[in-house]
């Protein structure tokens, strides 16, 4: 089967530290997919790896079949970062614009995208505004219009609702969920399972570099879905007895 996005005993070091320890992960084109772990667990070093912005010391990632560098790869990636840093000055338009050229997006075809996005996010009326007025939330949602400005297939998102108010991640949610209904393959970090719930297909749980369950939501959650904090916690102490 081809995956979209596929690591195979996926080994990072950071001098003499392993990061990503033989991590082996599958995500089906088409489905929206929830990667979760505790902070430092390796969720953002995954998401380098899958981007090609780090060399495995060893194992194989592979992006739509191919390798993260190949052209096409980047092509059918749109990645939004755990923090975006855009230069203060600029405007969401003039972001975009940027964006998009850099991207390849043609010209006509982009001023039509732009509009089409900044709708999408509800950032339309802002369009002209200097980034730096915008709150957390705001930039997100121009980081987010900025993943999806060539129009990719698979969008990567590390902690996507991480500091947004509970109104700003509902709408990110139901955002996320008409992108899934198009068509597109969605995988996105978080801390919390309950998140996952409410959005995902498959989730894989990560500790100390391994991931330590995988699989449906409900066959990961079988009869947990009381107390999924709970759940999580327990998930993630009982793995390598307790060590973190
Ligand atoms: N460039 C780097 N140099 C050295 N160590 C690094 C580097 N990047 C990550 N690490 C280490 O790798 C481990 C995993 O970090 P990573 O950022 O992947 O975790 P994470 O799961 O995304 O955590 P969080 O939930 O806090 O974002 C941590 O121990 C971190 O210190
Ligand atoms: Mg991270």
């Amino acid at each position: 089967m081809n995956y979209a996005l596929e690591c195979r005993a996926l080994r990072v070091s950071f001098g003499t530290k392993t990061t990503l320890d033989g991590l082996d992960l599958k995500v089906r084109a088409g489905e929206m997919f929830g990667f979760l772990g505790p902070n430092g667990a390796g969720k953002s070093t995954t998401i380098k790896s899958l981007l090609g912005l780090i060399q495995p010391a060893s194992g194989e990632v592979l992006v739509h079949g191919v390798s993260p560098d190949h052209p096409s790869a980047r092509r059918r990636i749109g990645f939004l970062p755990e923090e975006a840093m855009y230069y203060r000055f600029l405007t969401p338009m003039e972001i975009l614009r940027f964006y998009g050229d850099i991207c390849g997006v043609e010209r006509g075809l982009l001023t039509r995208r732009i509009e089409e996005l900044l709708k999408l996010v509800g950032m339309w009326e802002v369009r002209n505004r200097q980034i730096k007025t915008f709150s957390k939330g705001m930039t997100q949602k121009i980081s987010l219009a900025q993943a999806l400005i060539h129009d990719p297939d698979t969008l990567i998102l590390d902690e996507p609702t991480s500091g947004l108010d509970p109104i700003a991640r509902m709408d990110l949610r139901s955002l996320l969920k008409d992108l899934r209904h198009q068509g597109k393959t969605i995988f996105f970090s978080s801390h919390e399972l309950s998140e996952a719930e409410l959005l995902c297909d498959t989730i894989a749980i990560i500790k100390n570099g391994k991931i330590i369950k995988t699989g449906s939501v409900e066959s990961v959650l079988a009869g947990k879905e009381h107390n999924l904090e709970r759940f999580f916690i327990d998930t993630i102490k009982n793995a390598d007895g307790g060590a973190r």
